[in-house]
């Protein structure tokens, strides 16, 4: 099958980054992705390998200063940005006036009421041009969003915890099979990669290892992408992140009461019947849990449950990994719907 479009990655040299230059390379469709480091540094490492020698020995991963002269003459038609958000938010416009599809991996995009974006602190320099661009973005999780991403020009890929928790609950919620007045709690737990390759006192190995803490109790940014994905308000939601002491994976258990007793075989039916032709989704069987590691270094996110004896105390269990389903895989995969191409293209 000959590469037929060429893609671009800024802020290769990050957790994200790296794990889409290596989905990239071995992507049939695409032409060897071109590899930026920051705005016009001269970079001080020329090749991925020598940052990430797990990619070395296959013809190297030339790394390069970004310009758009260089975006431009390279041709490039996908631009992912694997940057922070405010970076994201400054150069998705720009990239589209060059005439480029932007594939964001940021929270920059993703979010469609202020109040919930406020919690970015984004100071736009040109506002109108913010919203224009905000406008136009379409919500990066394919099992929902497939017709819009057909041709999208901005993808805001969706953020990793959650892709965990909207995957999990979207079927029913959708359905409107869950008693949303008595509140749904989803405890979700993190690998430290989550954070970033940057390493502060909250992710350094002495605080990690060994230990489980939660953080941003009510106030993480994830929390307005799930609320507006499954048309949640915030008091029906209470989203507790944690910390494990593992490099990646994100598991999430999620408790939920259905509006009235189902059998299983109904939570699961509703369940196979919304993720029907969405490969990257698996379902277990009803009592039969995903574990963190069934998922790694794959795009898959994984979903199981158990419902209680009186049919309606439903715990979902979902799992992916942050890197891939939660960054880098999606990105790949919501580039494959854009395109019209097999959504699992370079990502079996
Ligand atoms: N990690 C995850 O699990 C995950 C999941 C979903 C989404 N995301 C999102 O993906 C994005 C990247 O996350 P990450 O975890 O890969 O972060 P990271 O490991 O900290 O990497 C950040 C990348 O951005 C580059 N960068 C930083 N400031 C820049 C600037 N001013 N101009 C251009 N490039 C700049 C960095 O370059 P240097 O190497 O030169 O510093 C690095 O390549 C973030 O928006 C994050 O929220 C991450």
């Amino acid at each position: 099958m000959p590469a037929t479009i060429q893609t671009a990655v800024v802020g290769a040299t990050g957790y994200a980054g790296f794990e889409l230059a290596r989905l990239l390379a071995r992507h049939p469709r695409a032409k060897k992705a071109v590899l930026f480091t920051r705005t016009g540094e001269a970079s001080a490492t020329a090749q991925l390998d020598e940052l990430y020698p797990h990619v070395s020995g296959n013809g190297g991963y030339p790394l390069e200063p970004f310009r758009w002269e260089t975006l431009r003459a390279k041709g490039v038609d996908v631009l992912f940005l694997a940057t922070p958000h405010e970076v994201s938010r400054e150069w998705a416009p720009e990239a589209l006036a060059h005439g480029v599809h932007v594939i964001d991996l940021s929270g920059a995009w993703r979010l469609e009421n202020p109040e919930y974006r406020a919690i970015y602190k984004f100071h736009d320099k040109e506002p109108a041009l913010a919203e224009k661009t905000a406008a136009q973005a379409v919500y990066g999780i394919p099992e929902l969003h497939r017709d819009e991403l057909t041709n999208a020009a901005l993808v805001a890929n969706a953020g990793c915890y959650a892709t965990s928790i909207i995957l999990a609950l979207a079927p029913l919620v959708r359905a409107k099979l869950v008693d949303l007045d008595h509140g749904i709690v989803c405890d979700s737990k993190s690998g430290v990669s989550g954070a970033g390759k940057q390493p502060t006192q909250k992710t350094h190995f002495v605080e990690v290892a060994e230990n489980l803490s939660a953080y941003s109790v009510f106030n993480h940014r994830h929390t307005g992408e799930i609320l507006e994905q499954l048309g949640l308000q915030p008091e029906q939601l209470t989203f507790t992140p944690h910390l494990l002491p593992i490099p990646r994976g994100i598991l999430s258990t999620i408790y939920v009461r259905l509006a009235s007793a189902m059998q299983p075989a109904a939570v699961e039916e509703c369940m196979r019947e919304f993720y029907a032709g969405s490969p990257c989704v698996r379902l277990f069987s009803a009592g039969k849990l995903p574990q963190i590691q069934y998922s790694l270094h794959t795009n898959y996110c994984d979903i199981g449950f158990t419902l209680a004896p009186d049919g309606r105390r439903l715990v979902i269990v979902s799992c992916l990994d942050n890197l891939v389903k939660g960054a880098a895989g999606q990105a790949v995969q919501n580039m494959n719907v854009m395109f019209g191409w097999d959504e699992e293209e370079g990502l079996r």
